[in-house]
């Protein structure tokens, strides 16, 4: 399936109320709250995520995205409104929804990278024995990392070590995976290549990713689908389709590109 086949399958779907999202996000608000000051980090923010979908969580710092992720994830419970996974509220954290993180420190010290995806797979119970180390070799294949299985994640470069973190949420087969800017501390040439492996990886197997990030060329890249926040508390300002890969017009990036530019502009005029 192309993304442009994956893009006009949810329209059609949408047009005859035959779509079946993955993931509801429903009028949710979430509040950060202390002794002494309450925060409000995402305000009433909706929106579906459907099978395939590469969804991008974009906005300016502070806006909420990571909140949002988090509250997928069950690690953070909406103040109000419900987030459904396959229908079923999500009220805690499961191993249908794997994150990866934009630290670089995500495996453990003294497990080999193979330890590292197989005590995942071990812990979560989904499998057993000879099941968990053919489901850790595989994955560490498709990241290219087959070589370095007896390495420990010292020996590793951070681009590496976020390969293996994506083996190990990628090999416990999630409903979604989740990503909190897992490039945003690599060079630019090394944060290239991990978008070209991501969108390999998913073209194999079109899996379900919601991704984060605050670079407006990653959000196109990356996405299918990109959700625009606002600054601070986080509102859902627009819901855009990317640019599909196969296109190459080069133009139909930069006109995208500018027109994200031009609603950001547009919040911060609002904002003061
Ligand atoms: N655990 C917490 N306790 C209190 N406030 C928090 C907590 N986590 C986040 N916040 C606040 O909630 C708001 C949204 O934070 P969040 O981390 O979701 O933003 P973000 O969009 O991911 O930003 P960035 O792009 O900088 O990562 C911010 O004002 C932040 O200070
Ligand atoms: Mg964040």
């Amino acid at each position: 399936m192309s993304d442009m086949a994956a893009l006009a399958s949810h329209v059609q779907a949408d047009a005859l109320g035959l779509a079946a999202p993955l993931l509801e996000i429903d009028d949710v608000t979430v509040q950060y709250k202390t002794d002494q000051y309450l925060v409000t980090a995402a305000h009433q923010v909706s929106f579906k995520v459907y099978p395939s979908d590469r969804y991008v969580l974009f906005g300016p710092s502070g806006c909420g995205k990571s909140t949002l992720l988090k509250a997928v994830g069950g690690y953070v419970r909406p103040t109000q409104g419900t987030i459904r996974l396959k229908g079923r509220e999500i009220l805690e954290p499961g191993p249908d929804r794997m994150m990866v993180f934009q630290e670089f420190d995500q495996l453990l010290p003294w497990k080999t990278v193979r330890q590292n995806i197989e005590f995942a797979l071990e812990a979560s119970g989904r499998l057993k024995g000879p099941q968990v180390v053919e489901r850790a070799a595989h994955y560490l294949d498709k990241v290219g990392l087959s070589a370095f299985q007896d390495s420990y994640p010292h020996m590793l470069s951070g681009g590496m070590k976020q390969r293996v973190s994506i083996a190990r949420g990628m090999a416990m087969e999630p409903d979604v995976l989740l990503m909190d800017e897992p490039f945003a501390a690599l060079d630019v040439q090394a944060r290239r290549k991990m978008q070209d492996e991501l969108l390999r990886l998913w073209d194999d197997t079109h899996f379900t990713v919601m991704f984060v990030t605050h670079s407006i060329e990653e959000a196109i890249r990356i996405g299918t689908r990109i959700l625009l926040l606002s600054p601070h508390p986080g509102q859902v300002k627009a819901e855009l389709n990317s640019v599909p890969r196969d296109d190459e017009q080069a133009e139909s990036r930069a006109r995208l590109e500018a027109r994200i530019n031009e609603m950001l502009f547009t919040f911060e005029d609002a904002a003061t």
